[in-house]
């Protein structure tokens, strides 16, 4: 048991590209948490420790059933943290490493509720660039929650990730993040979830290589193998959601994570009423606040806007 500020570190629960995550426990508040901490090389440079805080710091503000809580963020002894929910259903990817094909059910509730996340995070205009299954958790309750929003651009100042390995988001990443295009959006995030859809029904990626830069080269030329080549049980409805959620095309995706949970739901279940709430409509306590609307903001300037006049008038 190893002091780190207010914590006490606990048994490593996994490691990551560029951190490690332990089971800690939070001597203030009493509580167990998941404390990740970052690779040194993340936050060497100011630059890095700026845009780690501020990262974390918008995600950290996102509140929804399906996102894991993030409790605290900072740095200690040089080395940034995160206290998060931890999360004991364990992960996705553990999971698909003891079952690698769910059934349609389990299937659609990963969907429906990382939608939620990913539709919820985007009123803000965030966009999570890493979902994979070791970023899918499910908590004690078997409720499916998003995790590591803000931490992909943080990634981005590593440049030296474990040389010579394949690093796990690569088989998750969509044609136009491969390419490197300034321009990604939710669409490269429906990518990513189409791709975890094509692993719980196939028990496979898309997209498998020798190395690191075959599997980048797939990404970006080759069609993916047809899902029920791989799968025969896998209806040629369900193909075609898998498939529009992996074009090469941005625009000829899914326009949000939620569409493709209501696609896959329909296609899965035909003719059956879906379950509550798939859609991207939020739920009371998740959406934006009033003062955080733009509507808001321009009626309040309206009206001053308007009093302003009727004074000039009066005068
Ligand atoms: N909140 C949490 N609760 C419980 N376990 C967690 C939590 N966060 C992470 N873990 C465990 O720690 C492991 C490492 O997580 P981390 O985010 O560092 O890396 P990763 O997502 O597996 O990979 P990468 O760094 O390439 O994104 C996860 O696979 C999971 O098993
Ligand atoms: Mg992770």
């Amino acid at each position: 048991m190893q002091p780190f500020g207010p914590y006490t570190l606990h048994e490593p629960l996994g490691e990551g590209g560029f951190s490690r995550v332990y089971r800690a426990h939070d001597q203030r508040r009493r509580v167990d948490v998941a404390l990740k901490l970052l690779d040194p090389a993340a936050t060497a440079t100011e630059e890095g420790r700026q845009r780690f805080l501020r990262e974390v710091e918008a995600a950290r503000r996102l509140r929804s059933r399906h996102i894991v809580p993030v409790y605290e963020t900072g740095i200690h002894d040089n080395r940034a943290f995160l206290a998060l929910r931890l999360m004991r259903g364990g992960t996705l990817a553990q999971r698909l490493a003891r079952t690698p094909i769910l059934d349609d059910p389990a299937a659609a509730q990963v969907l429906r509720h990382v939608a939620r996340a990913l539709d919820h995070a985007r009123r803000y205009g965030i966009i999570h660039r890493d979902v994979k299954p070791s970023n899918i958790f499910y908590d004690a309750n078997g409720v499916v929650c998003l995790g590591d929003f803000g931490l992909a651009k943080v990634r981005g100042l590593v440049t030296v990730t474990k040389l010579g390995q394949i690093i796990g988001s690569v088989y998750y990443m969509a044609p136009e993040q491969v390419r490197g295009l300034i321009y990604t959006s939710e669409r490269s995030d429906v990518y990513s979830l189409g791709v975890v859809l094509y692993e719980m029904m196939t028990g496979r990626v898309p997209f498998q290589g020798q190395s690191q830069a075959n599997v980048l080269h797939a990404i970006v030329h080759s069609p993916p193998p047809r899902p029920r080549q791989i799968n025969s049980r896998i209806t040629p409805e369900v193909e075609r959601v898998i498939l529009r959620a992996l074009h090469k095309d941005p625009q000829r995706r899914y326009a949000s994570a939620g569409e493709l949970a209501a696609a896959f739901q329909q296609a899965a279940f035909p003719g059956q009423a879906p379950p509550r709430r798939i859609a991207t409509q939020p739920r009371r306590g998740e959406g934006p606040t009033t003062a955080q609307r733009p509507e808001f903001w321009v009626a309040v300037l309206g009206l001053l806007g308007l009093l302003l006049l009727i004074l000039f008038l009066a005068s």
